[in-house]
Order: structure tokens, then sequence, then C-alpha cells
């Protein structure tokens, strides 16, 4: 069987034989298809990106009809599981392979002593309102540290390169934890190289000014698998602006900033915000119908719901749904779990969710645990920010070092006005 496929263009009779590679076509094999000599050739129009495929990528696979995520070949299940830790995952990421002991150490030490940040990266936080969004704090912060970093922009070698990566993995935390602790007029702590990530990053949090960290093992335990669980997910939006920004030769900071700003929407990561905000606007089990019929009239939408890619539980929705359970155990349950249970359980039973295949995703049960953990409902796309950095990188060097790349340029229909002169103020109606 040849792996061709044949396009009769009605238009001109002329059959063409394109390649198919992959169960894909490229795009610029239709540009042969013309009407003319002078024609552009045949484009494809696909907003949203429903049925483009931009990159090929060795990182992580989804299969969303099955509900199948892995990293690298594991599935997040395993890796939720048995992972010694998030830096474990996050080396299995960027890697490729799961480390030896030498060289996790290795990775570990890189990354932790680079996790001190520049004193003026505080003054800039500082700079902002307590009150201010965590995420617009965060993401103006990611920006700034290009500017201490200048040689950052040299994108072309690998050591410099690699030095940023340990960079933004070491600081995104301590930022993390210091713009909170600036909302809160807390003084900040900083961080200690003897802790795990998560643990160090739960004591710049929360520490109230106890000599020795004492952060509890299982909300440790949590953190390190909701960062494992948000570390990657292929070509989301914030990784496309995090690629797509790096295709110009940015240096990761700016490309970073730019994936935090994507994140930050309730379409995307800002989504775990707005289930609580939404939980908490339903405020009773008696509310629950009446919500669900609204939604199904279009009045909104349930937020933690659906997905572009899994049409099918998601699988990090099921293993953050199991590990709520074992915060609870150490923080008391949190009282909106009923809730959520309750709308999960209408919605699965409903035809309106049924025939869209709308189901939880990783948003739906998140904020539930980072709630029951102390952290303020605006910081929870922080805590999702954390763990994505590694993929955000990793998905950054797989792009930059990709020769098939180039600067990202999508095309345009232009349905706009013709060419027309210039009419001068007084002769305008
Ligand atoms: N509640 C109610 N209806 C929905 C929802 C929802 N959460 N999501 C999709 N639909 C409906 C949508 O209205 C459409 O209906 P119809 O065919 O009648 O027009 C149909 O389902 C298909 O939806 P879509 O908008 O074409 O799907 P999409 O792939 O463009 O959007 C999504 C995916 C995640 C943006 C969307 O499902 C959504 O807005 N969900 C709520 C926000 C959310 O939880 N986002 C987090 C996503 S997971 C983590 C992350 O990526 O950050």
């Amino acid at each position: 069987m040849a792996d061709t496929i044949t396009i009769t263009d009605n238009r001109t009779g002329k059959q063409y034989e394109i390649p198919v590679e992959n169960e894909t076509i490229r795009a610029t094999d239709l540009r042969k298809i013309k009407v003319s000599e002078d024609d552009f050739g045949l484009m494809t129009y696909d907003p949203a990106f429903m049925n483009t495929s931009s990159v090929k990528s060795r990182i992580t696979f989804i299969d969303g009809d099955k509900g199948i995520l892995r990293y690298r070949g594991y599935p997040i299940e395993q890796l939720a599981e048995n992972s010694t830790s998030f830096l474990e995952t996050a080396y299995l990421l960027f890697y490729g392979e799961l480390p030896t002991k030498a060289q996790l150490e290795k990775w570990r030490l890189n990354i932790k002593t680079h996790s001190l940040v520049h004193d003026n990266v505080k003054k800039i936080i500082e700079g902002f309102y307590r009150e201010a969004h965590p995420m617009g704090v965060f993401t103006s912060a990611l920006a700034a540290l290009s500017t201490f970093y200048p040689e950052a922009q040299n994108i072309h070698d690998p050591e410099i390169r690699m030095q940023q990566v340990y960079r933004l993995m070491g600081q995104v935390p301590t930022i993390a934890a210091w713009v909170y602790r600036h909302s809160k007029g807390m003084p900040y702590v900083y961080p200690d190289t003897k802790l795990t990530y998560a643990e160090n990053f739960l004591n710049m949090m929360f520490n109230t000014g106890t000599a020795e960290p004492n952060v509890n093992p299982v909300l440790e335990h949590a953190m390190t698998v909701l960062f494992i669980l948000h570390a990657d997910h292929e070509q989301n939006c914030s990784t496309n602006v995090m690629r797509s920004i790096g295709s110009s030769h940015a240096n990761p900071y700016a490309a970073a900033a730019g994936a935090a700003a994507a994140l930050s929407g309730p379409l995307h990561g800002g989504a775990n915000e707005e289930v609580l905000k939404m939980l908490d606007e339903i405020d009773r089990l008696a509310n629950v119908p009446d919500f669900i019929k609204n939604i199904k009239e279009g009045k909104g939408k349930l937020m933690g719901f659906g997905h572009r890619v899994y049409k099918n539980y998601d699988p990090r929705a099921k293993v953050i749904k199991k590990l709520a359970y074992d915060v609870f155990k150490v923080t008391g349950s949190n009282p909106k779990l009923d809730l959520a249970l309750a709308l999960e359980k209408i919605a699965l039973e409903d035809d309106y969710f049924i025939k869209r295949k709308l189901y939880p995703n990783v948003d739906f049960y998140s904020g539930l645990i980072y709630q029951a953990m102390s952290f303020p409902t605006e910081f929870f796309t922080v805590l999702f920010a954390i763990g994505r950095t590694i993929g955000w990188l990793t998905q950054w060097h797989e792009h930059i070092t990709d020769t098939e790349q180039k600067i990202a340029r999508p095309r345009q229909i232009y349905i706009g006005s013709g060419e027309r002169n210039y009419v001068p103020m007084n002769e305008r109606k």
C-alpha cells in the first residue's frame, strides 16, 4: 500500500500525489495545487490548530480517547506513584531517560545552587500592590530575570542554555513563594538546599519563623505529585506560546513569561482558580441542579470540565481525586468536596456532557487540595506554573534544536478591504 494520497482538483481536473507520513500530510505539499502558474497555491485554514501538528516531539504522548498520558513513554500513573522526587521526573522529561543516582544528584545540585534570586527581583515584586494578582507579579518577575542574565540571549550555546534551565528551575519556586510572602506582608524565607524541591517550596511559603523547616511529609508528597502531574502536557496553549516565542530566538525568560501569561487564562491554567470561584457561587448542594441547567442553556461553562484532547476522564484528575483524600486526612476535609462530587456525578450522567464527552480535567479537583493546604485561590495557577516550568523548558529546548523549525509565522486568509485611496479628514463621512 502506497503511503500517499491522490487529490483531484475539481477546478482544473489535475491530480496530485501527496506523501503521507505519521498519518499526516505536509501542509506545504498542498502549495503545488494551483489554478494558474502565478497562483500562490492551496493553503489550509485551521483556527485554534484543531487539526494541525506544528512539531514532531519525543516528549509527551496523549491518547485523548483512551485517557492516556505518558512522559517519555512512562504512564503518568506510574510516575505519580513511584517517582522518588519531582526533580527525577523533571530530569526524565528534559533528558528523555530516568536518571541514575549520580545523574539525579548532579541535576539536583545544579538546580539547588541556582535557587537564590537576585535581591533586586525582590524589589520588583515589592513594586506591586499587595492585592495584585499573583500570576501578574509572577509573570513580570520571570520577564525581568532576562535583564539579570543578558548572556541568556545566546541560545545557540548549549552550556549557556543549560545554565538558564537550572536558573529557571531553581528560581521559579523562590519567586512564587516571595510573591506570596509579599502579598501577606511576611518576611521572605530563603531557599534551603537540604530540602526536596517541594519541601523547600512549602517551607518558603509557609514557614512562620521556626528555626528548622517543619513540612508535613504527606503535604510534601502531595505537592510533589501535583508538580509531577502538571509537568508537561504536549502542545497546550502555554507550551505553544513558549515554542512560538522561542522560535524568534528570544531568551528563555521572555519565552517563559509569555507561556506563564498564556497559562493564566481561565480556559487554561486559570481554570483551577475558576473552579473554586464556581463552587463558592453554587454554595449549596441544593443549587447544583439549577447550576447545571444554566450551563446546558449556554449560560457559562462548568469550569474544570472538558478538554481539547481528552474525550475521556483526564488521567491526572483520577490521581488528584485519590490524592485529595490523603491530604484531607492531614488538613481536615474541604467542605466543597461534596459539592464537587455532586457536580461530577450529575455531569457524568447527563446527556449534554455525555454527548460532548466532557469529563473532569486536571483543574477540577486540584484547587480543593490547594485550598486545604492553605494556598489562596488566586495563587493556584502559580502552582501550576511551577510544575509546568520544566515542560516549557523541555519543549523550548526541543524546538530550538530542531533543524526543521523556523520562526513561527502562520498564514492568514485576508478578508478585509481591497486597495483604496487615502481620504482627507474633511472629506470623510
Ligand atoms: N462546560 C460546558 N460545556 C462545555 C465545556 C464546559 N466546561 N467545555 C466544552 N463545552 C461544550 C462547548 O460549549 C461545545 O458545545 P457545542 O458543541 O454545543 O457548541 C462543546 O462542548 C465542545 O467544546 P469546545 O469549546 O469546542 O472545546 P474546546 O476543545 O475548544 O475547549 C476547553 C476545551 C478546555 C477550553 C473547554 O472544555 C473549556 O472551556 N473548559 C472549561 C475550562 C477548563 O476547565 N479549562 C482547563 C483545561 S485542562 C488544563 C489546562 O489545559 O490548563
